[in-house]
Parts: C-alpha cells; structure tokens; sequence
C-alpha cells in the first residue's frame, strides 16, 4: 500500500451536511486529529455548509484556535451555491495556483444528485476538485447509474471518491495483507478447504436519533450492499496483480460480477420491537433493522461456498467479525468434548478497533484420553505494530488529499452490487419482529446451517 505521507497540495475542504451526525461523530474530530498530528496540508481552508447556519460559537467548540481559525460556514442548498461558490473561489485564490477543492458530500442519498448538480451550475467543478461521497450511492441500480451519470456529467472517475469507511479500518485491510503477504491463507482460501464464510456485524446501537435517514435506508441498503458487501469482495477476490487501485479495484468488481443474484428465499428481514415507536418512523414502517442472507459466487474459487451476510440494530452485542470456516479432515480421529471442539477450524478477524486474528482449531485436552477441545492461536496485530492506526475516516481523508483511491469504491462495483441486489429490492421479505438486544428472528437461525451463526 502507498507510504502515507503528511504533505499534499494546499486544499480548500468543503463539508456538506457540515451540522449532520457524521460530521459532528466523525468527519470534525477527524480533521481535527489530522491538523494535530501534522496529517493536513501545511496550507488549508476549511468551509462547513449546510441549509441552515449553525448556532454562535459552533466553530470555535470544533478544536482550539489554530484549528478554527481556519474554518468558516457558508450556507448552501441543492437550489442555491452561488455564496458558497464565492466563498470557494476565494479561499482557492488565498491558497494559490496548486490549491486544490475537496468536496464532502455528508448529505441524505435522495439531496446527493441535485447537490452535484448545482455544483455544476455554479461552476464547483473545475479539474483539480475532488468530491467525497457517502453511501449507499442511489437506493437502487437506477438511481445508482443515475447518481453515477450525474457525477460523471461533471467529474472524472479520478476525481470522484465514493467513500465507505469500513475499508478505512486497519484490520479491514488486515484481510488484505493475510491473504496476500503470507503463505498460510492464500493456498487454502477456496471451496476445496473452505466450508463457509460469515461476514457478521451486529449493533447493539439502535438508531441513534438517525430515525428519518434510516426510513429512507434500511438495513440492507445502510450496510449490506456497501460495507459487509466491500468486506465480501475484499474476502472473495481473486489476488490483485498489485496493489494498487486500479488493479484492486477490477479484481473486486470481477468477484462482485460473480455474485449470484441475491435471491429473497435466502434472506431474512427483522424490525426490532419499538423501532415504530421512534422519532421519524412510520407507525406502519416496514422497513428493515436486520438483514442476513446467504449469497453464492458462481466462480471455481467459491463455487458451493455460502457467504453468510448479517447486521442490525439493536441486537444484542456490537461486533464486527468475519469468520473463515474449514472443512472437516475426511475422518475426524479425535473425538470432540464440547466447549466448541464440534465447530470446524475456523480463522476469525475481528473487525474492532482493537484488532483481533485468531486461528481457533481443535487440540488434545489435556489428560488421559484422546479427545479434542478448542484453542485459539491469537495474533495480537496492535502489539505487533506498536499502536494504533489511524481512525477509518482520518485515513480516508488523507487518502483523498493525495488522489488515492485503493480504499474507495468504483462506479462499475456499485453498480454491480445493486443490480445482484436487485431480486432482493423487488421483494423484500417481510420484516420479522424480534426483541431488542436478542440476535434477531429466529428464521435466520436456519440460514447458516449446521453450525449456526458463530456468534449467538
Ligand atoms: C454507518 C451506518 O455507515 O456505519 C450506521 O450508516 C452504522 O448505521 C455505522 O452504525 C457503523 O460503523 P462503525 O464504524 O461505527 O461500526
């Protein structure tokens, strides 16, 4: 991966949706931390915008004063970016010839065309910006060309950075390196050695005052068919010729391009209980706060091979794991003696801020009989590395200073992602209760098969 490096041209940063959750969780302390450890241009401006100006004292509360003396607020709306416009032009003039425009679009997927096209109108769109988007890119595969056609009526492919911050996390780009820079994995990871794969990112947050934009979401289109899908393509693909964006980029379209289509008989959909209760949901809301399904990829790597896809809300732990599962030996010698020693050998990643990759297999217990238990052997990634890396959004932005697009996702992948999806978008199972910090509607039990979900 390319050495990350703290200068970059001068850079006029503009953050749409400036007052929003992410902005507020994420994309504020993010900068904020890049501007303290030396990550950010030596020379930048920063323009919050938003329909709405936002209280006194919002930019001084965002950091200490080196910091905000850099930031201002501009309102805009999809209607009207002339002042916005100006206040752009000025600071890129301030910043001289080399400057460069970063455009953040945090806005709700039904504002992100209109947004880029008054950036067209009113002129935000010269050769050396560069726009920032957030997912899910459309709600479905129309919408998705659609945005994808919009965007392309005014930038470059090269100019354009769709983001989705999970492959900004360290140990999500650990798949990467444990596939490709060992030779443990690599001769095993397809359907002769491996049985199943589980992608499992359960939230025991609910929604988080977000009620509006999950209406319009769902759990499918917030994190299925963006990160736990990236996830798979990071899992799924074939090796790379590099690592680089480009080639990384065709060989995650090509295992997305083998994607069965994801067929309605093989998901389950579930509305916590309460969740019609919340502001800014609909007291006859259908929409879904837990997806899992099981997908297929019709390639001679994973032919036969089940991905297990599962998320939601509310449900009863946070976590974030990919688990690789293995076949059996034709005939298990040793037999096992509970404590997990039925489930297969199984490679876990555990996708937290504090990485964890464990090989868990079976081993003798010790004493005098020849039975098998379970034993995990543990890589501490962050004791290894000395520390922590940087937060997903912090490298992403670095990464989008510097023009490198390795982490982010193409038009072609998106839109292969919503046209498997798409079976599944016509008829979406119904939604099926299930309580609030529980592991979802039991049908989703049946899904993974013999040896359930690994977490439960
Ligand atoms: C966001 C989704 O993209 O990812 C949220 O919109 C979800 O609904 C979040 O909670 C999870 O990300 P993280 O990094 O907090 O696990």
């Amino acid at each position: 991966m390319a050495p990350l490096t703290t200068t970059s041209d001068p850079h006029v940063l503009v953050l749409f949706g400036a007052r929003g959750d992410l902005a507020r969780r994420k994309l504020w302390p993010g900068l904020r931390r890049l501007a303290e450890s030396g990550f950010m241009p030596d020379d930048y401006r920063i323009i919050g915008s938003g329909r709405h100006a936002p209280d006194d004292g919002f930019i001084q509360a965002l950091g200490d004063e080196a910091f905000t003396k850099r930031i201002s607020f501009v309102t805009s709306s999809a209607d009207d970016g002339e002042d916005l416009a100006r206040a752009v032009r000025e600071a890129r003039e301030a910043l001289g010839e080399r400057s460069r425009t970063l455009l953040y679009l945090s806005v709700p997927p039904s504002a992100m065309k209109p947004m880029v096209g008054m950036l067209g109108r009113t002129g935000l769109d010269d050769e050396r910006t560069r726009i920032v988007l957030e997912k899910p890119f459309g709600s479905d595969l129309a919408s998705a060309k659609a945005l994808n056609a919009a965007l392309h009526e005014h930038f470059d492919e090269r100019a354009i950075f769709r983001i989705d911050h999970f492959l900004g996390k360290e140990p999500v780009q650990d798949i990467l390196a444990l596939r490709f820079a060992n030779g443990l994995f690599e001769p095993i990871w397809n359907n002769e050695h491996v049985a199943s794969v589980q992608i499992d990112i359960p939230e025991d947050l609910g929604l988080e005052g977000r009620g509006s934009f999950y209406e319009e979401t769902g759990a499918f289109r917030d994190m299925v068919v963006t990160h736990l899908s990236q996830i798979l393509g990071f899992v799924a693909m074939e090796p790379p010729e590099t690592l680089d964006a480009g080639h990384l980029r065709d060989a995650k379209a090509a295992a997305f391009a083998d994607l069965r289509p994801f067929s309605p008989e093989h998901a389950v959909y579930g509305q916590f209980e309460g969740y019609r209760d919340e502001d800014g949901v609909a007291s006859d809301s259908r929409t879904e706060t837990f997806a899992a399904l099981r997908v297929e990829l019709d390639n001679d790597r994973w032919r036969g091979v089940p991905f297990l896809l599962r998320t939601g809300k509310a449900m009863a732990a946070g976590r974030r794991v990919v688990t690789v599962a293995l076949r059996d030996p034709a005939q298990l010698l040793l037999e096992a003696d509970g404590d997990g020693a039925e489930r297969p050998d199984e490679l876990v990643v555990e996708l937290t801020d504090d990485p964890r990759i464990a090989v868990e297999l079976r081993v003798k217990r010790p004493g005098p009989t020849l039975v098998a238990t379970r034993a995990a052997m543990e890589l501490d990634v962050e004791r290894a590395t000395g520390g922590h890396g940087l937060e997903a959004y912090e490298r992403l932005l670095i990464d989008v200073m510097h023009g490198d697009h390795l982490l982010f996702t193409r038009a072609d992948e998106v839109e292969l992602l919503w046209e498997r999806a798409a079976p599944l978008l016509q008829a979406p199972p119904e939604p099926l209760p299930y309580a609030r910090g529980s592991w979802g509607p039991e049908a989703a039990e049946a899904l993974a098969g013999r040896c359930g979900w690994r977490l439960s």
